[in-house]
């Protein structure tokens, strides 16, 4: 009797367990110095075999049993973003005949020391670099399997900017890393990598982010991750091989970046805000943000975290009617692009307005059209308090 129960509950479970969208499809991963190339459907894993229970928490980490013919797997796998999962499983794990396979029981020896291991997806679907990493900067860098020393050439660049996509919208979904050679180190080298990228995420105060070389067509070395600290926006850790686990802190990391913000230009104001405007704000669409204005600017100020901040200026261009255009300067470095506001009048201590898309082009027509407003029944004013 005890048998046919557990029989039961086994088949409930096996029924249960269907593997979530965002980690199915094919993940490539560098595994023991080899290519490594996994499958997941809605129920099997490749070499690891049928999905018959599954634990979920938050909808990032997910822990897995598989059941191969001859045993069990416990496969933990964490969402990172929707184009990298990170991993860690046990080998194969028997149990006697009358053990349920249950996660607690398979994944007991489940190591939490081990090392993750990095699965890029082979379909990946790159999403916007902002939050990775946006700005330019000159870097010298250090690659200690390369060469001894650290290379510094005032040419050296990375540029992740904002850039003109389809039409007249701004994408930034790739960066650039312009290398250059430094005389009399050999391993150094000049070249162009361009990255596509593939999300972000923190693990304490590091901030990960993994790319993609948009120009390599070997696997092992198309997938790269970055490295960056919190607390530190010196140096930037990068991996030399698709692996993430490599990089511990950005000091030890394989290759190191140590990198200079390149400072924007200066934008002169064309026109002036109403006078009553200048004061700080409250942002009803961003409350958690800091408004001032003056005459001539709009700087707004917000805190992603503690200790950290943002910061966006908005610098009067161009004024016909209720409608402003004005140039925004997010990061260092990157050009400038453009944005129209349109105040609507309102009683005192309220100025309400909406906002219209980023464009790169200076030129109030196209940047203050009505089309860059979304549709009259979207239109969303907020108000600045
Ligand atoms: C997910 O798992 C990792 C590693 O096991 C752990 O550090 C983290 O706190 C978990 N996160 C959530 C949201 O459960
Ligand atoms: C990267 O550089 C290449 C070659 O200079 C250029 O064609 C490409 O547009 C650049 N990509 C980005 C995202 O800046
Ligand atoms: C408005 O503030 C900005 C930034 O603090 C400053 O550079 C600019 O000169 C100010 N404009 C006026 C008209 O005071
Ligand atoms: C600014 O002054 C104008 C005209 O005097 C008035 O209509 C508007 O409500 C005022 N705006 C604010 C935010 O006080």
């Amino acid at each position: 009797l005890f048998i046919l129960l557990c029989g039961c509950t086994f088949t409930l479970t096996n029924a249960d367990c269907s593997i979530p969208v965002i980690i199915r499809g094919s993940w490539f991963s560098w595994e023991n110095g080899r290519n490594t190339l996994t499958e997941l459907n809605a129920e099997t894993m490749t070499r690891r075999g049928r999905c018959i229970n599954v634990e979920e928490e938050n909808h990032v980490n997910y822990t897995f049993v598989f059941q191969d013919p001859k045993c069990y797997y416990c496969v933990k796998l964490l969402v990172r973003t929707v184009n990298v999962l990170e991993k860690t499983e046990t080998g194969c794990v028997n149990l006697a005949n009358n053990e349920e396979p249950t996660v607690e029981r398979v994944c007991k020896k489940l190591n939490p020391d081990q090392q993750l291991i990095t699965l890029f997806s082979e379909n990946y679907v790159p999403v916007n670099c902002r939050s990775s990493l946006e700005g330019v900067w000159q870097f010298a860098y250090q690659n200690r399997f390369r060469f001894t020393g650290e290379c510094n050439n005032p040419d050296a660049q990375i540029r992740s900017c904002q850039t003109a996509g389809t039409q007249f919208l701004i994408t930034n979904q790739k960066f650039n890393i312009t290398y250059k050679k430094c005389p009399g180190m050999t391993g150094t080298f000049d070249g162009v990598v361009e990255y596509s990228c593939l999300g972000d995420w923190f693990v304490d105060k590091n901030h990960f982010f993994a790319v993609a070389n948009t120009k390599e067509s070997r696997k092992d070395e198309k997938y790269r991750c970055f490295l960056k600290n919190r607390d530190d926006d010196l140096y930037i850790g990068v991996s030399i091989t698709a692996e993430c686990n490599m990089l511990k802190t950005v000091e030890k990391s394989p290759e190191r970046l140590r990198i200079t913000p390149v400072k924007s230009e200066v934008v002169e104001a064309g026109c002036r805000l109403p006078q009553n405007f200048s004061g700080d704000w409250i942002n009803t669409a961003n409350i958690d943000a800091d408004i001032f204005i003056n005459e001539t600017h709009i700087i707004e100020t917000w805190y992603p975290d503690e200790g950290r901040y943002r910061r966006t200026i908005y610098v009067c261009r161009e004024q016909r009617d209720t409608r402003y255009m004005m140039a925004r300067l997010t990061v260092d470095g990157c050009q400038k692009d453009y944005v129209c506001f349109d105040f609507v009048p309102q009683h005192h201590n309220v100025i309400r307005y909406r906002r219209g898309v980023a464009v790169i082009n200076d030129d109030f027509h196209t940047v203050c059209s009505w089309v860059q407003f979304k549709n009259k029944e979207d239109w969303k004013y907020d108000l600045f308090l």
